[in-house]
């Protein structure tokens, strides 16, 4: 059985990889020294494929504790790299912490491949990269534009710094450039655990609808679009997930080539806000309240994919849609309300 690193392997993204991953038969381990996530998901994983997967809580800006776990992982086939903080509006108000955390993991982990000569690197990306752009759907040859935030200048930096390292190490790279992650596993044992107040629409559509937030904002309905709110490509975080898998068997396959391949994730279908949220509406029945605001500073007006080369390239085929999106989401959030209910129950020893 192969082994993979999957660096935040307890965060939204990565918990569902390692899901796909083991049911496609590899071996896991995981890094994530849980700044921004917690071991509750493993639990989820273990009860979705019955394996147990270990992490190393460590942090990746630390490259003594980054080079001991391939010490102690002679056979890692490959790595999946989700870590990194990923918080649009926190990284325009620290953009050092971002660039500091975001770019010093990569490198201490790419120093690691160099010197350990592991084949396969697949990095975490996102449409973001593109900033606003001038056509879409657009593809993976839409030029960058100047990023909308230092998030997003990490992520076009890191795309950078990788394909300059494949250009010299005989390491096959993927870059996946995700639209909008959101939904949960159909199980609803795994899901985005928001750590403070959501950011993103979908986890602020369900914690509203489940009481937790007031209500929602729409930022800003004066756009040039069908409805005025700023468009979006959601894709399920499971057909997100899948699509690490099949890149990395793409890689597996493939002769190792100083070209670093990028494919973008979407579903190829843009949905406005509106839309999003009169969707929710209509799929769980229950009706949100929600105002329009003023325009978020830094927001791209309107973007979704087209994922052709993915399709083709890896074979994927996204299976959900935007009411499964937001069906299993709403599941998800429910299930944490009752888990949550549990164990305050428990805490004032009522059961
Ligand atoms: C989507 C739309 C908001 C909240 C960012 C990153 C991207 C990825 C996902 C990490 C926008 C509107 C939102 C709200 C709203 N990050 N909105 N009210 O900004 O498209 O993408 O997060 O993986 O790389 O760029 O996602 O969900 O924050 O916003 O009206 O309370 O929903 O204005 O138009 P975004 P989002």
């Amino acid at each position: 059985m192969k082994k993979i690193l999957v660096t935040g392997g307890c965060g939204y993204i990565g918990s569902h990889t390692i899901v796909d991953l083991i049911e496609d038969g590899f071996e896991i381990i995981s890094v994530d020294n849980n700044s921004r996530s917690s071991e509750q998901l493993l639990k989820g994983i273990e009860k979705i494929t019955g394996k147990k997967v270990k992490n190393y809580k460590v942090d990746l800006c630390d490259f003594n504790d980054t080079n001991a776990i391939f010490v102690e992982n002679e056979d890692i086939a490959g790595i999946i790299h989700f870590a990194a903080y990923k918080a649009v509006g926190e990284s325009v108000e620290k953009p050092l912490l971002y660039f500091e955390n975001n770019l010093v993991s990569l490198i201490n982990l790419l120093k690691c491949v160099e010197f350990y000569k592991i084949p396969y690197f697949v990095f975490s990306s996102s449409c973001t990269v593109y900033g606003n752009p001038d056509h879409i759907p657009v593809t993976e040859n839409t030029p960058m534009k100047p990023a909308e935030s230092p998030y997003g200048y990490t992520k076009q930096m890191g795309e950078q710094i990788i394909e300059q390292f494949a250009k010299v190490n005989k390491t096959a790279c993927v870059l996946l450039r995700y639209f909008n992650p959101a939904g949960a596993h159909p199980s609803a044992l795994i899901g985005e655990l928001p750590i403070d107040k959501p950011q993103n629409l979908v986890p602020v559509i369900t914690q509203s609808a489940i009481g937790k937030l007031p209500g929602i904002t729409v930022f800003g309905d004066d756009y040039d679009t069908r409805d005025g709110s700023c468009i979006r490509d959601f894709i399920h975080v499971s057909d997100l997930a899948h699509a690490h898998t099949l890149a990395m068997r793409y890689l597996m396959k493939k002769e190792i080539t100083p070209d670093t391949e990028v494919f973008n994730l979407g579903t190829g279908s843009g949905f406005t806000v509106l839309e999003t949220v009169k969707t929710f509406e209509k799929v769980t029945g229950v009706s949100l309240n929600y105002k329009i605001g003023p325009r978020r500073p830094g927001d791209v007006i309107a973007i979704y994919a087209n994922n052709d080369k993915a399709r083709q390239q890896l074979g994927w085929e996204p299976q959900f849609g935007l009411e499964d999106i937001l069906s299993t989401a709403w599941k998800w959030e429910q299930k944490l309300s009752e888990d949550e209910k549990l164990f305050s129950r428990r805490n004032i020893g009522l059961n």
